[in-house]
């Protein structure tokens, strides 16, 4: 993936993202070109490089998606050791992210990014520090704290403005989600940093006896995260399965997992019920697994005793998830895919606030999807159509005010993917 196949607002805020970096920069170099002295490289600097550098190559990615390294540890030492001097806190949060990206070979994109973040965060943490002041005890302790908040804020807002814009969700509910379950960890790691220092002050040959807890800090988070995400990474992987059994409906999973997210986003779903969703909607039709071929890929019209048959999907699919006691509200949603709002739909009838909402959301999540892509039976319907089809739905088959929600979200979409055509065409005009 190239710069140029990201959307408008993801480009934009990657750019905004540089020109971060590029004030920082200028502002730290600034600050020693009036401070007059010249820079002093000594071991100190390249020791912070270093441990910088070492500690990025070994992140631990979250939910897939983001990642967090224990460099923060001293990223936040370097800021509080070269306080005084702090073009040198820039040259180590930016040698270090350079070397790091480069060994693990990132595009220059990501590279230009991850430079400017880092720089950024030193820059804002340190000038937080530094309005406060250390000339004494209080405002050092003062000063430390404002840096830590500060180093937290700068850390986390771009990345998730980032994922807001390339996945199109809401930055509320995208931090919290993402930040709510690591915050006492990241907070954690930069205490972690204020340690360092300490120790550094006494004798930096000290903090050698910091290699083995940092490592274990890096481990310790490291096997937490893989004990979340192997059931779900298993449960995507059997999703796969059942996709690879009928190449119609390729991704048909992956899509209604995303509408169902931002639908629930949407309708400001707690954070962990939004994630249940999204998981959900990618393990939908998990009992599938059970239906054979003959009627799973059967071109015409079901008979009625196949119908039933394949209806039985949904409580195959919620006696698999449910032996597992962590999946357990996920199953529920699972079993109730197939509701209407009319209490109409299968396997119970269900009826209005009976559903639960999050198989609401996937019901129709699901239908837009069918609709709009090519089927053994038919062929894929233009999106007004299928919009119009829910619409005439609300109510009777679908729940009033997640399908309204859902309907309102794909006309925004189309808005925008209007838009910015618009744009590239304007672009291509003018260049
Ligand atoms: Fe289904
Ligand atoms: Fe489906």
């Amino acid at each position: 993936m190239g710069f140029r196949d990201f959307n408008v607002s993801t480009r934009r805020v990657l750019i905004g993202i540089w020109v971060g970096g590029a004030v920082s920069v200028a502002g730290l170099v600034g600050v020693q070109v009036l401070g007059g002295d010249a820079v002093e490289l000594g071991l100190p600097v390249f020791a912070f490089i270093a441990f910088t550098t070492l500690a990025e190559l070994f992140p631990v990615t979250f939910e897939g998606r983001y990642e967090i390294t224990v460099s923060t540890v001293f990223l936040v030492a370097a800021i509080l050791v070269f306080r005084h001097e702090p073009e040198l806190i820039g040259l180590i949060a930016a040698v270090a992210a350079l070397g790091s990206n480069l060994i693990a070979r990132k595009p220059w994109y990501k590279v230009a990014t991850n430079i400017s973040l880092a720089v950024t965060t030193v820059a804002l943490a340190w000038v937080a520090f530094s309005l406060v002041g250390d000339h004494d005890l209080a405002h050092l302790a003062g000063g430390g704290a404002a840096m830590l908040i500060v180093y937290f804020l700068a850390d986390t807002f771009p990345m998730t403005l980032l994922l807001t814009v390339l996945e199109e969700r809401r930055f509320t509910v995208t931090y919290i989600n993402n930040y709510r379950g690591v915050v006492v960890e990241m907070m954690a790691m930069e205490f972690f940093g204020l340690l360092f220092w300490i120790i550094w002050s006494v004798s930096p040959w000290l903090t050698a006896l910091f290699a083995l807890p940092v490592v274990i800090l890096r481990q310790a988070y490291f096997q937490v995260e893989r004990l979340r995400s192997e059931s779900i990474t298993a449960l995507g992987a059997i999703a796969d399965l059942i996709e690879d059994r009928d190449t119609y409906t390729h991704n048909h999973t992956e899509s209604v997992s995303n509408y169902a997210r931002r639908v629930a986003e949407r309708l400001d779903m707690r954070a962990d019920d939004v994630e249940r969703v999204a998981v959900a909607g990618r393990v939908h039709d998990l009992g599938k697994i059970a239906i054979s071929d003959a009627i799973l890929l059967k071109p015409g019209k079901l008979t009625p005793e196949e119908m039933k048959k394949m209806q039985e999907h949904c409580s195959v699919g919620y006696e698999v998830l449910a032996r597992f006691s962590s999946l357990t509200p996920i199953a529920e949603l699972i079993l109730a895919h197939h509701e209407r709002y009319d209490g109409q739909g299968y396997p119970r009838g269900l009826r209005a606030n009976e559903l639960p909402k999050g198989a609401a959301i996937i019901a129709v999540a699901d239908a837009y999807d069918a609709m709009t892509t090519d089927r053994p039976y038919r062929e894929a319907m233009p999106a007004d159509r299928a919009l119009d089809i829910i619409r005439q739905g609300l109510g009777t088959q679908w729940h009033p005010v997640v399908g309204a929600t859902f309907i309102q979200m794909i006309l925004e979409d189309q808005a925008r993917l209007q838009s910015e055509k618009i744009v590239e065409i304007r672009h291509d005009v003018a260049s």
